[in-house]
């Protein structure tokens, strides 16, 4: 069992913390002890999270991965509250919808830029501040581990990230450095609730499709990053996929 104490002490940047995914891992961390830094472009979502986090133990930080003096300044702050940064989530995500032969590059892009040469420009941007021990967790999806009719794009970038997670498992290991990936399934939250009321899926349909029958919750997405992040009971963990789907991925039966 983890104790509350296990991150006494770190500094963790997390993209996209305002809220789902990000924000849950973010209270869940800061109870283990540690300080917490989200990066959202939601500056009242950043700001009204890190706020809850209580005391010097959040900082809220208005900000798009995409605009590097946003996350410089993220970075910075950091330095100056905490004196440097520990551990980096890249949570932060975006989609798009359409056939292959339909959207435009431009589209394509905008996803990539956020789902992708994001994870690699802020993780290129931590590891000279980082030291031996510390740790990324780049949060990828189900979709990135196979192919899904019209999300293109999605599929396309959270598969990059894996691969991408791997690339920086074996380049910093020397460093002392591990890198993981997640990869969530159909997790219920307020984006996936709103996606499902506006006909993007058919909720019913998903629960027949997973082995464990329900959507899965943010909380158990937090256990996951929580887990791959804690330096002892994953010390020997990296460039690892960690699946968090309820075994979507094991099902073959049609
Ligand atoms: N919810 C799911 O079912 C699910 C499943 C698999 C993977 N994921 C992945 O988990 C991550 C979090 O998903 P979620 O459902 O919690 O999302 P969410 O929409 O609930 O929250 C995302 C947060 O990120 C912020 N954000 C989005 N784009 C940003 C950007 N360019 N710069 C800064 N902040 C940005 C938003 O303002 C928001 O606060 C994403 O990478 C997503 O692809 C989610």
């Amino acid at each position: 069992m983890a104790g509350a104490e296990d991150f006494a002490g770190r500094r963790i940047l997390i993209t996209g913390g305002g809220a789902g995914i990000g924000a849950v891992t973010a209270t869940l961390l800061e109870s283990k002890g540690a300080c917490i830094a989200i990066l959202d472009r939601d500056e009242d979502a950043a700001r009204s999270t890190a706020a809850k986090l209580g005391g010097n133990k959040g900082i809220g930080l208005a900000g798009d991965v995409t605009d590097r003096k946003a996350v410089t300044a993220a970075l910075d702050a950091m330095l100056e509250t905490w004196g440097g940064i520990d551990d980096l989530v890249n949570n932060a995500g975006t989609w798009d919808h359409g056939s292959l032969l339909e959207l435009s590059l431009e589209r394509w892009q905008r996803v990539f830029d956020v789902n992708f040469f994001a994870p690699l420009s802020i993780a290129n941007m931590v590891v000279p501040r980082m030291g031996r021990g510390c740790s990324i967790v780049n949060v990828s999806s189900v979709l990135g581990q196979v192919a899904a009719p019209g999300r293109g794009p999605y599929c396309v970038s959270k598969s990059a990230l894996i691969a991408l997670t791997k690339m920086q498992a074996v380049e910093w290991a020397g460093r002392g450095i591990r890198v993981n990936a997640i990869a969530p399934g159909y997790i219920m939250n307020d984006t996936t609730r709103t996606m499902a009321e506006a006909g993007g899926f058919d909720p019913s349909a998903i629960n027949r499709r997973t082995p464990l029958g329900r959507f899965g919750e943010e909380a158990e997405v937090a256990e996951g990053i929580a887990y791959l992040l804690d330096n002892r009971r994953a010390a020997y963990v990296t460039g690892h996929v960690l699946e968090v789907n309820g075994g979507w991925t094991a099902y073959g039966y049609t």
